[in-house]
């Protein structure tokens, strides 16, 4: 007997997860398909090198445009779908708190309907991109999957729909769709204004003398930070099950911000301590009295979260799924060593453009 294809569909295919998503599909054999949107910059760095494969196919749609995900669902016929697109960013939720509850909560909400609008209810596995976020303001430490919500930003507000909403058509339709409610997971590929991304561009940059200072807000947040490239395996093992569940994945770990850098610089080749409290900490470098980082009130939040602390046990028993697979030292060595490489060719690429200038301007090169 013929065995289906496997086809998966990508919501967010250009961002950190989607990106290892794909590369983790593909190598099961997957055809995948993600969504793009239209950009005035058309280079889509994460996904670059998946461009001209075969099996991956990109499609233009937008989370705030039913018709568009309608019309790519029915076209695709997806088995799988993984909603990973959202206005990510908690901070930016506040400057555009509208735009991220389109996105990211009635998004989730078209991407169900356009399931159902292609009658493939009985066919395609829906898996949501939820978030720790959602425990917020905690009520207990460390969270699982019966912990008590309690949203603390416009982007936590958003992705709360997401999570019921998902819940709601599993039992009002009889749907396979369930939340992962994955806790912070970084990597190399991190946007860079998160914050460990922040950091250890950062720290690489001061080592090798392209800033003098890095600010950030607050240094006493906890968060349990696991490698982003181990937890797109969950998305998949999440969808494999017999029945549709939601699960926490976290590494069962929390460290502060503080520690991150101290890490992150001491990686970079630079041992910091830390003096002073709130506004007023500062990180000096021990060996030259300099002082490296500041905190500023620029990125504070209206209202933040600050002490994240996941429970993988459900993960780790009924998935069978490693939460400690990458530590937290391996996870900041990973990222800074990949920075310091990259802070380095961006100086000998930018050296080169300048020498390649001043050639062209002496008529050295033709
Ligand atoms: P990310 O790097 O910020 O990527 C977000 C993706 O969503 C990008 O591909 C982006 O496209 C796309 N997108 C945004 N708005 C869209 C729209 N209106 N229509 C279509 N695509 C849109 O985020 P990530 O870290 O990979 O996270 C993936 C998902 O997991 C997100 O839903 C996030 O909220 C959730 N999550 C992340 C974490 C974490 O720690 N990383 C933890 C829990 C949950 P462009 O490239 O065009 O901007
Ligand atoms: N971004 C940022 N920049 N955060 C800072 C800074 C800074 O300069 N200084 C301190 N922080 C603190 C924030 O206040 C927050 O408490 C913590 O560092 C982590 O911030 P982010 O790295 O921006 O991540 P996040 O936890 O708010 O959100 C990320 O994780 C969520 C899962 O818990 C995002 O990936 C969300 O999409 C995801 O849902």
């Amino acid at each position: 007997m013929e065995t289906k294809k496997n086809v998966a569909l990508i919501t967010g295919v250009t961002g950190q997860d989607g990106s290892y998503l794909s590369e983790f599909l593909l190598a099961k054999g997957y055809d995948v398909h993600g969504v793009i949107r239209r950009s005035s910059v058309d280079f889509r760095e994460r996904i670059a090198h998946l461009e001209g494969k075969p099996n991956f196919h990109l499609h233009y749609a937008d989370m705030t445009d039913s018709m568009s995900l309608v019309k790519l669902v029915g076209k695709v016929l997806p088995t799988e779908i993984y909603n990973l697109a959202a206005q990510s960013h908690v901070q930016v939720s506040f400057d555009a708190p509208e735009y991220t509850a389109n996105a990211d909560a009635t998004g989730v909400l078209r991407i169900l309907e356009a399931v159902r609008t292609n009658h493939l209810e009985k066919t395609c596995k829906i898996y949501q991109a939820s978030t720790s976020e959602l425990y917020g303001k905690v009520e207990e430490v460390p969270q699982n999957e019966n912990t008590p919500f309690h949203p603390y930003s416009p982007y936590a507000v958003a992705k709360l729909y997401g999570y019921w909403i998902i819940r709601e058509y599993r039992e009002a339709y009889n749907m396979f769709c369930c939340s992962g409610i994955l806790f912070n997971h970084e990597s190399e590929r991190r946007g860079e204004t998160f914050v460990t991304r922040k950091i250890t561009l950062a720290a690489a940059r001061i080592k090798q003398g392209k800033q003098e200072k890095l600010y950030l807000g607050n240094l006493s947040s906890l968060r349990d930070w696991g490698y982003a490239k181990d937890y797109v395996e969950c998305m998949w093992l999440i969808l494999q099950q017999e029945k549709p569940e939601d699960f926490v994945i976290a590494t069962g770990e929390q460290h502060s911000v503080r520690e991150f850098c101290y890490l992150a610089f001491k990686y970079a080749g630079i041992e910091l301590e830390f003096q002073g409290e709130g506004i007023n900490e500062k990180g000096i470098d021990k060996a030259t009295g300099k002082v490296l980082v500041e905190v500023s009130e620029d990125f504070y939040r209206p209202t933040d979260v600050v002490n994240l602390w996941g429970d993988p046990t459900k993960a780790k028993t009924q998935l069978g799924w490693n939460p400690q697979k990458t530590t937290f030292e391996e996870l900041v060595h990973i990222m800074v060593q990949h920075d310091m490489q990259k802070v380095a060719a961006d100086h000998v690429a930018s050296v080169m453009r300048t020498n390649l200038a001043e050639y062209l301007e002496k008529g050295l090169v033709k």
